[in-house]
């Protein structure tokens, strides 16, 4: 395994965390990953980040038939062997509305299901024209594999416990809308004085981990909240730069009052086993509801990637509420997605 991908492996298990499917180091053969691959937030230099940002907002202004000419033509393969609703769609109306043609290779209905290989899978979709890859994996360093056996340029749509770097990139552009910042110009200041709290299930969440990687470099604090048994100490590792601004902290309510951000996480049942944890106990401590969100925190930002569990970490009124910006995530999703596309291939606007 590359040393990228045993890092994320090795993180996973600091925390004591096991990815669900191991992957054999002898099936990557390629030393070289395709420019325009989108790997891992921490690939993402602060120039990076605030050149996608750029373009998602040049991409806005555009009218429809403009965009769907910028990759006309062009064949992108989704391969998704988690279950997604919004990642999945909205990576998929993405490259339609650039023009490009997709299509869905899901480990329900392919070969996946017989037992074909990832390697095997991603050499069968080139071999029929794909020209970039969308890849969601249960196993951490998927991509990167991916990426080295087949040459594509492949975007993770989220790989295990590891990465979930297009979330973390329209989390942040729906930050800097609601908190009537520019998007289209960030630096290593944007978000300082910024406090943005991740709350709930952190060990299993890829989504955190990007979050908590890119946050700090453009100044926010970030508070990850949540029960021992889901945020261990290891996890202030999730940010491997010098200087981490991370802390951990216990109590939700003290939390919620230092915060001008807060991003709620589902908790991931399908993950959770192995660790015991008192549901009834963690809806008292850490679920977001109206009375806790106004007593606390009544002027915050309240984000959650989906998909949400009414009633557990978060009410539906909470949900459905002004502060949310839930939907708003979702819809720069698409945005932010089209820019990541149009730098998988190389193109520019
Ligand atoms: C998340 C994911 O799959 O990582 N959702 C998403 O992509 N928007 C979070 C989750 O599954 O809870």
């Amino acid at each position: 395994m590359t040393e990228l991908a045993t890092k994320a492996v090795v993180r996973d298990a600091a925390m004591g965390l096991s990815t669900a499917r191991a992957l054999h180091p002898s099936t990557v053969n390629s030393p070289v990953v395709a420019a325009g691959s989108l790997l891992n937030i921490e690939q993402l230099s602060v120039a990076d980040v605030a050149g996608i940002l750029a373009t998602t907002t040049r991409l806005q202004a555009m009218n429809a038939a403009e965009r769907a000419r910028l990759l006309a033509g062009r064949t992108i393969a989704l391969l998704f062997y988690e279950s997604s609703t919004r990642t999945r769609t909205s990576f998929e109306l993405a490259a339609k509305s650039l023009g490009a043609m997709t299509t869905l290779v899901s480990d329900k209905s392919s070969s996946i299901e017989k037992g074909e290989t990832l390697k095997d899978t991603g050499l069968t979709l080139r071999a029929l024209g794909a020209e970039a890859i969308i890849l969601r994996h249960p196993a951490s360093g998927a991509p990167e594999l991916l990426a080295r056996v087949t040459g594509l340029p492949i975007l993770n749509a989220g790989d295990g416990m590891h990465q979930h770097p297009s979330q973390a990139l329209l989390d942040l552009r729906t930050i800097l809308l609601r908190l009537g910042k520019d998007p289209g110009t960030v630096d290593s200041k944007t978000l300082a004085g910024v406090t943005v709290a991740i709350v709930g299930d952190i060990s299993h969440s890829r989504v955190a981990r990007s979050n908590a990687q890119l946050l700090p470099r453009l100044g926010a604090r970030v508070i990850l909240c949540g029960p021992v048994e889901l945020l261990p100490k290891t996890a202030l590792g999730l940010d491997p730069h010098e200087g981490s601004p991370l802390e951990i902290a216990r109590d939700f309510d003290s939390t919620l009052g230092q915060s001008d951000v807060v991003m709620m996480l589902r908790i991931q049942k399908e993950r959770l086993a192995g660790v015991s944890l008192d549901l009834a106990g963690y809806v008292e401590r850490y679920q977001l509801g109206v009375e806790r969100l106004a007593a606390y925190a009544p002027k915050a930002l309240v984000m959650h990637p989906g998909p949400i569990i009414r009633g557990l970490e978060i009410t539906g009124e909470v949900a459905d509420g002004a502060q949310a910006a839930i939907e708003l995530q979702v819809a720069q999703g698409l945005a932010v997605r089209r820019a990541v596309l149009l730098r998988a291939f190389g193109v520019q606007v």
